[in-house]
């Protein structure tokens, strides 16, 4: 006789086949999908309103149609992943990387602690990443987002300028950081959380090319310095999440060595960049950072949440994460992962980095980067041929063109831009968000899918254009 399984009310049972192929078809269909853009966004409805309105149940539900509201929920949201998402900085949900986070989250790996085969390609592909942006890393971890990157980085930045501050505190103590004012204000996040200070964050002046003057920043140090501060990091922004400027690495390499502090680089949008031809030499010098920060979900395309922190020097992390609990004890100097991570509980978020390298090749990912740099180069061109468009005077970095309408006899452009932006979301076409650039309301296409072809850029032009052009009726 053979054994039964165990029954358990919380395992799919006879239903499984079904629902992973009802989930398969489904997954098929958004990626056939998303291969081109739809006419229209589609927008919650009545039926919509009232499953999302409904009270916890008691008892559960049909697995199938469970899954088709789940859909019904996804088909209503904005997705990234459509080739004409072009707000903030998105992603665009890799294939393979989805099939990565299906099979990992299936498995439920914990990198909190050693969890073998897993643990070792976490190393294989923190070392792959390393490569692919030319740093010299000598660990480092994959985290929720280059927030927790930053105050990972930042945190060992913290204990090796002020030794033993993890334990006594900064009481006494005048830390200070850093960084462009137009820097991400996760750096502005890791003072507060670190004990730094929001205040003690030093927003240093930029350039006509909205990158961080290396002048100004020895000014400001020399002063702090004479002054009874402590120094704990420079954050150079390798592209900024305003504007995609990048801060001139090797020259703030250069005061860093010259204080003695820790030089940090944010690249969570824009270090992929480094590996283009045509971008590289923005990022010159970023192998002389300390630690760098990468969102492996914003432009290396994988799905969120997938972000990297690489130090150059291992025990930098460990002096500021190690510690040993009856709960999770160590022999020596073997260390877990949670004694170089903020986290504890960790997926295993280093597959579908591993799985899209392994599959597409750096080639590939390198390729598709360049691609949204051109994208952004031909949005710029197109929109200062156009005579109610303008845009900032130099040209982008990277993949942001702010751009905005500027149509005779408005008498608010701000006002006029603003309520273009939202006028182009309930539009549906295309997907952009506003931004404050110099006190000024701009919209702020952001180039970062794969998907996203030169034609959707044409169609976007075409909608600022025909939108725009109605400017009594969108404010009057
Ligand atoms: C330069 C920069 N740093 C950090 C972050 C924060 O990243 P995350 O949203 O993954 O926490 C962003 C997000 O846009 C960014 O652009």
């Amino acid at each position: 006789m053979t054994e039964q399984p165990p029954v358990s009310g919380l395992s799919l049972g006879d239903a499984r086949d079904a629902a992973l192929e009802r989930t398969a078809q489904y997954v098929l269909r958004a990626w056939n999908e998303f291969d081109h853009a739809r006419e229209r966004e589609t927008l919650p409805d009545a039926a919509l309103a009232e499953l999302l309105h409904a009270p916890l149940p008691e008892e559960g539900g049909d697995v199938l149609a469970m899954i088709d509201h789940a859909v019904e929920v996804l088909d209503a949201s904005l997705a990234q992943s459509r080739p004409r998402y072009f707000a903030f900085i998105g992603s665009s949900g890799l294939e393979v990387g989805a099939l990565a986070d299906l099979l990992a989250h299936s498995y439920d790996i914990n990198l909190a602690v050693d969890a073998r085969a897993a643990t070792q390609l976490e190393w294989q592909a923190v070392h792959w990443l390393a490569e692919f942006l030319g740093f010299p890393a000598a660990t480092g971890s994959f985290t929720s987002g280059g927030t927790i990157s930053n105050i990972t980085a930042l945190a060992s930045a913290r204990e090796a300028a002020i030794p033993g501050a993890r334990r006594r505190g900064l009481a006494g103590e005048r830390p200070t950081m850093y960084c462009s004012s137009e820097a991400h204000y996760s750096i502005t996040r890791a003072a507060e959380v670190l004990g730094i200070g929001a205040d003690h964050v030093r927003a240093i002046e930029i350039d006509d090319e909205r990158r961080l003057r290396p002048d100004r920043l020895r000014e400001r140090l020399a002063a702090d310095v004479a002054e009874g501060f402590t120094p704990v990091a420079i954050v150079a922004t390798a592209g900024t999440t305003l504007t995609g400027a990048v801060d001139p690495i090797d020259e703030l390499a250069d005061v860093a060595r010259e204080f003695g502090v820790w030089l940090h680089v944010d690249g969570a949008y824009g270090l992929p960049a480094a590996t283009v031809a045509s971008t590289r030499d923005l990022f010159r010098g970023v192998e002389r950072a300390d630690s760098i920060t990468v969102d492996c979900h914003k432009w290396m395309f994988v799905p969120k949440a997938c972000s990297a922190v690489l130090v150059r020097d291992g025990s930098t992390l460990t002096r500021a994460f190690a510690h040993d609990e009856a709960y999770m004890p160590h022999e020596g100097e073997q260390f877990n992962a949670v004694d170089i991570t903020l986290e504890y509980s960790r997926p295993f978020r280093a597959l579908k980095l591993w799985l899209a390298l392994a599959t597409h090749g750096a080639g590939a990912l390198r390729d598709a980067v360049a691609r949204n740099c051109e994208q952004a180069q031909l949005l710029y061109a197109l929109a200062r041929e156009h005579e109610s468009l303008e845009t900032l005077v130099n040209r982008p970095q990277l993949s942001i063109t702010p751009l905005r309408v500027a149509v005779p006899g408005c008498a608010d452009l701000d006002a006029h831009n603003e309520a273009l932006c939202s006028a182009m979301q309930a539009d549906g076409r295309v997907y952009v968000s506003p931004a404050t650039i110099d006190g000024h309301a701009w919209l702020r296409p952001c180039f970062t899918n794969f998907r996203t072809s030169d034609d959707d850029v044409r169609v976007l032009v075409d909608v600022v254009v025909e939108l725009g052009s109605r400017c009594a009726i969108l404010h009057g």
